[in-house]
């Protein structure tokens, strides 16, 4: 009946819906338990930038030329601006944000998000190289990205319980038309028999001790929904007590505007 139609239709559609709003929620709190991942870096950092805004100030005062004053003043204001750099860059990555697509500069998004982290692989003793080829773009919402890359990122960290080196590579493929990115790890690696369930929401083999709070299983389940909203890809090889490299592509900007040029037509 048509009437019987429309209000189960029209049930389905407030179901879908809240399914939606659910999963934006859910997305959200797990982006904002990796801001408490790193807000004990921050912190410390914070202090380190602190004490030398302190410490030049008190020589500006204590030295009456002109030349200890200036250079006092230079040091206060890059102390002054990297900590605003790091504050703007966590208040963007933290704020809920539209669900809205640009084309951005790649290389951009990963550095603002290495500059997060940076510390807090220092304090891990973890070493980081990172290399850039190209300057690829892609039609990306970049606080998705930057979440994505966050949670590979910290994954790679904790996997390196004693330390040891963290590899990003950026890079094109003109062939393919897509921009890959790179994350390699020299952790404990991933047994073949859970590599299969990686992905799974709440699938997570890190136990809550007294130095941490165990993992929620949500990471790599949400870098899923993320990739595949963006018509990308994942891929993970990971080899026993030799390391993890995670492969992100993303399709180059121009290609997008081929996908989405079509599917708005087909629409
Ligand atoms: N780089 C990595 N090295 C080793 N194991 C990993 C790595 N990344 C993910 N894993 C495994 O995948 C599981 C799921 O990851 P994730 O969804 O991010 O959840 P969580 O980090 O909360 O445990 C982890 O518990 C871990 O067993
Ligand atoms: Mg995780």
């Amino acid at each position: 009946m048509a009437t019987t139609d429309t209000v189960e239709e029209t049930r389905l559609r407030e179901l879908e819906q809240e399914i939606a709003r659910l999963r934006s929620q859910l997305m959200q709190s797990e982006k904002l338990s990796t801001v408490g991942v790193l807000a004990s870096s921050i912190t410390h950092e914070f202090n380190n930038v602190l004490t030398t805004i302190i410490n030049y100030a008190k020589m500006g005062m204590r030295h009456k030329d002109e030349a200890t004053r200036d250079k006092a003043l230079d040091k206060i204001l890059a102390a002054g601006q990297r900590a605003a750099k790091i504050t703007t860059g966590m208040l963007s990555y933290a704020r809920s944000a539209p669900d809205r697509k640009e084309v951005h500069d790649l290389r951009h998004l990963v550095e603002d998000v290495l500059l997060l982290i940076e510390k807090d692989l220092q304090k891990h003793r973890v070493s980081l190289v990172k290399e850039y080829r190209g300057q690829p773009a892609s039609l990306v919402n970049p606080s998705q990205i930057q979440q994505l890359l966050l949670n590979l990122l910290i994954n790679a960290r904790q996997a390196m319980q004693g330390g040891g080196a963290l590899t990003v590579i950026l890079s094109e493929n003109q062939e393919d038309q897509f921009a890959e990115i790179l994350i390699r790890d020299t952790g404990c690696g991933i047994p073949a028999d859970t590599l299969p369930r990686i992905f799974d929401s709440f699938f997570s083999t890190k136990q809550a001790d007294e130095g941490g709070q165990g993992g929620s299983g949500l990471g790599l389940s949400v870098c899923k929904q993320i990739i595949e909203s963006h018509h990308g890809r994942i891929r993970v090889e990971s080899s026993i007590g030799i390391g993890t490299a995670f492969t992100i592509k993303l399709p180059l900007s121009r290609q997008v505007g081929l996908l989405h040029a079509s599917s708005n037509r087909a629409g």
